[in-house]
């Protein structure tokens, strides 16, 4: 990822205050494997940005870097103007109380169940009561789609449930910052329709900021207002608009074959929502 491009100019000091993560010269290997080489990208506040690209680009080791989960070799980033790359682990943990992060595996506790996967990050995070907790809980299950699910642990789960369970918890804490990886992967059209608008709802009336990443899931085109492509050598950021106005075949590629699968997903859900209306 080395000479990052934009399609945004990345000295305009108005886009830097505007950037709720931003992301500078950062480098990243595990061993002798490189994933980032000097990439620079920034995500906008209260702005929903969705990141593209192949697989094994590094799309999941970007939000882990973002959630300070994993730490660069060299490079700066800032979360609510915060650098985050060498902070202490107790003064991270400040940081991550901003960030609601929903893992691409879904990454729920085995051994409790999904009520309590829930409630956990309240229980050890909040003063809340044992009353309030329950209803928070079974809030952001009902957004999810859930229900009368409080008793299963995560092997009874379907892999799209798991994914619901995972957006819930991410959401409980209500953050300012949400990292959501693959949140429609597994769900059928109308599930990922009902997560799409939860998302474009929760960045509408709380402000919140989403970076949402997408390997081939056409419904995170729609509600992108910030777009973020990796590639293995470089980078490029900007409205759908910009993208597709810069002259480079591998984002006109990436973005027609994406533009083409959301519009037949589109006409899917539109299909389904019409035959549910008349049954
Ligand atoms: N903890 C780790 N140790 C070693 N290599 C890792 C680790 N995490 C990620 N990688 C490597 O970093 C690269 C990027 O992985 P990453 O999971 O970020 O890809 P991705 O873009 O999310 O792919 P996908 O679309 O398949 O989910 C891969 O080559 C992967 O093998
Ligand atoms: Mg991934």
């Amino acid at each position: 990822m080395s000479a990052p491009t934009t399609a945004t100019p990345r000295d305009d000091p108005s886009a830097a205050c505007a950037e709720h993560i931003s992301l500078r010269g950062v480098s990243l290997s595990f061993g002798s494997r490189v994933v980032m080489q000097e990439l620079n990208c920034g995500f906008p506040r209260g702005k929903i940005s969705v990141v593209l690209g192949g697989s094994g680009v590094g799309k999941s080791t970007l939000l882990r870097l973002i959630g300070g989960l994993v730490r660069p070799q060299t490079g700066s980033i800032e979360v609510d103007g915060e650098e985050t790359t060498r902070l202490r682990e107790r003064e991270l943990y400040t940081v991550r109380k901003k960030i609601g992060m929903l893992f691409q595996n879904g990454a729920l506790l085995d051994s409790i169940t999904v009520f309590d996967n829930i409630a956990f990050p309240l229980y050890e995070h909040t003063q809340l009561s044992s009353d309030e907790i329950t209803e928070r809980v079974h809030e952001f299950l009902e957004a999810v789609g859930l229900y009368e699910v409080d008793e299963l642990f995560p092997a009874q789960l379907s892999g799209g449930m798991t994914r619901r369970v995972g957006l819930a918890r991410a959401m409980v804490r209500q953050p300012e910052i949400l990292l959501c990886d693959e949140p429609f992967s597994g769900l059928d059209p109308i599930s990922a329709k009902r997560i799409e608008l939860l998302l474009c709802e929760l960045n509408r009336k709380h402000g919140l900021t989403i970076v949402a990443v997408s390997h081939d899931i056409p419904s995170t085109l729609r509600m992108a207002h910030h777009l973020t492509m990796l590639f293995p050598q470089d980078s490029f950021e900007g409205t759908l608009e910009e993208l597709l106005a810069i002259d480079d075949d591998r984002i006109r590629n990436f973005l027609s074959l994406e533009l083409d699968e959301s519009l037949s997903s589109q006409a899917e859900v539109e299909r389904l929502e019409e035959e549910g209306s008349s049954l």
